[in-house]
């Protein structure tokens, strides 16, 4: 498997809100993808095995710090690594990286075993966060500067 990871461009945005309907019960618009696309403080970034994107990540970037709003792999591509790049290439974008935080749903053992390897740490709790279903985000952490 030859996965390329790429920014996005306007022709990838059906493919990945098709992943992220696939991923997420609560999950965005298709036109919230495209929104992104022109916010110059958001970069979207697949995973692709043959042009075919089988997961993305999408950040914001501000004063220094990293907010990871959303990530996710198709299934039959877990577990093999892929997410684990995305968030890599997320902060090699973005060198300047003092700190990177992300929301993660409670119940989401899987994603906060993988924060937990990239030295993400909890600390924080937001009651009632999420919808569909109704449940607390953990707040998870990562300082990078002084590390470089
Ligand atoms: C969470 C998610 C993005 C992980 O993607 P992935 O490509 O499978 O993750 P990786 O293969 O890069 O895993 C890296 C590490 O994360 C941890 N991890 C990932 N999935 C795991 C699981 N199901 N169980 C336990 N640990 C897991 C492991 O430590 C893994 O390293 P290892 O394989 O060497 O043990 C994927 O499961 C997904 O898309 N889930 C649905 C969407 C979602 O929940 N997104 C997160 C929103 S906050």
């Amino acid at each position: 498997m030859n996965i390329l990871i790429r920014k996005i461009s306007e022709n990838d945005c059906n493919d990945i809100w098709k992943i992220e309907k696939d991923c997420f019960s609560d999950h965005h618009s298709k036109d919230s993808f495209r929104r992104e696309l022109n916010n110059p403080l958001c970069a979207i970034l697949a995973a692709f095995d043959e042009n075919i994107p089988v997961g993305f990540i999408n950040v914001w970037f501000v004063a220094g710090e990293l907010t990871i709003n959303n990530i996710a792999v198709i299934e039959k591509y877990r577990r093999q690594g892929i997410a684990e790049k995305l968030i890599n290439a997320a902060l090699e974008l973005y060198p300047q990286t003092e700190s990177a935080m992300l929301e993660v749903r409670a119940s989401n053992a899987a994603a906060q075993k993988l924060y937990e390897k990239l030295d993400f740490i909890k600390v924080g709790v937001r009651k009632s966060y999420y919808s569909d279903p109704k449940e607390d985000a953990l707040l998870m952490t990562k300082t990078i500067g002084g590390k470089k």
